[in-house]
């Protein structure tokens, strides 16, 4: 497998974005040479021999370009806001895997003006925001499916992506408050934009036109 460090790499969150990534990639002229959504390999060659793509979660994304693991990556907002941005330019929103940052809780739930209970995976998010707000909130870390928090009596509010919102009204809840609007950046390693100067701009310039052709084709 050819992993040379020579190859400009750019750095994928694999899932929900990689779908929207993968088209804008392509009109930006970059192109995997195997179909990214169907392997179980990590690192893909593309049609621009000096370019490779590493597919990862998204909280993996910023550390692989804070290190030079990878020069470049598409991460969601959400992530940076959360892991703060040391080591990273971001140049470019991509404007793609729209939605928010909300607070939530079961229908009808009503704040006692006492403590409550914050369920998330967007600790530092949370705990900011709360503190600006003067409320004392208690955090309990979770990982996923934070809608069964309130259900199940761990929590009373959580903080959590919304999209379309089905996942909260499937399980009897509401959201309350947008902490932040989501979406998807490129983000570039520091040193690697002195190092690797042209071939970035490049592509960042090919990224640039190709959200301006999204968003005109947009009704
Ligand atoms: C996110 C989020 C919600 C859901 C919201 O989870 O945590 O559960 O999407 O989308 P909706 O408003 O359209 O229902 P995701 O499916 O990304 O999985 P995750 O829990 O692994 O992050």
């Amino acid at each position: 497998m050819d992993t040379m460090n020579d190859k400009l790499t750019i750095a994928l969150t694999k899932g929900r974005i990689l779908q929207e990534t993968l088209p804008l990639l392509a009109r930006a002229g970059i192109a995997s040479l195997e179909d990214i959504s169907t392997s179980r390999k990590l690192v893909f060659a593309t049609n621009r021999p000096d370019v490779q793509l590493v597919v990862l979660r998204g909280t993996d994304v910023p550390t692989y370009v804070r290190y030079g693991a990878a020069d470049m990556g598409i991460v969601g907002k959400d992530i940076l806001l959360e892991q703060g941005a040391d080591g990273l330019y971001e140049p470019l929103d991509l404007g793609i895997a729209r939605c928010r940052l909300m607070t939530a809780a079961r229908v009808g739930w009503k704040s006692n003006g006492a403590r409550i209970r914050v369920a998330t995976k967007f600790v530092n998010i949370t705990r900011d925001y709360f503190a600006q707000q003067g409320i004392h909130a208690d955090l309990i870390k979770l990982y996923g499916a934070l809608e069964l928090a309130p259900i199940m009596h761990l929590a009373d509010v959580i903080v959590d992506i919304v999209d379309t919102g089905n996942t909260l009204r499937a399980n009897g809840m509401e959201p309350l408050e947008q902490i932040a609007a989501i979406s998807s950046r490129l983000v570039v390693n520091k040193a690697a934009m002195r190092s690797r100067y042209a071939a970035i701009t490049r592509i960042i310039a090919d990224l640039t036109a190709a959200v301006g052709e999204s968003a005109n084709a947009t009704p």
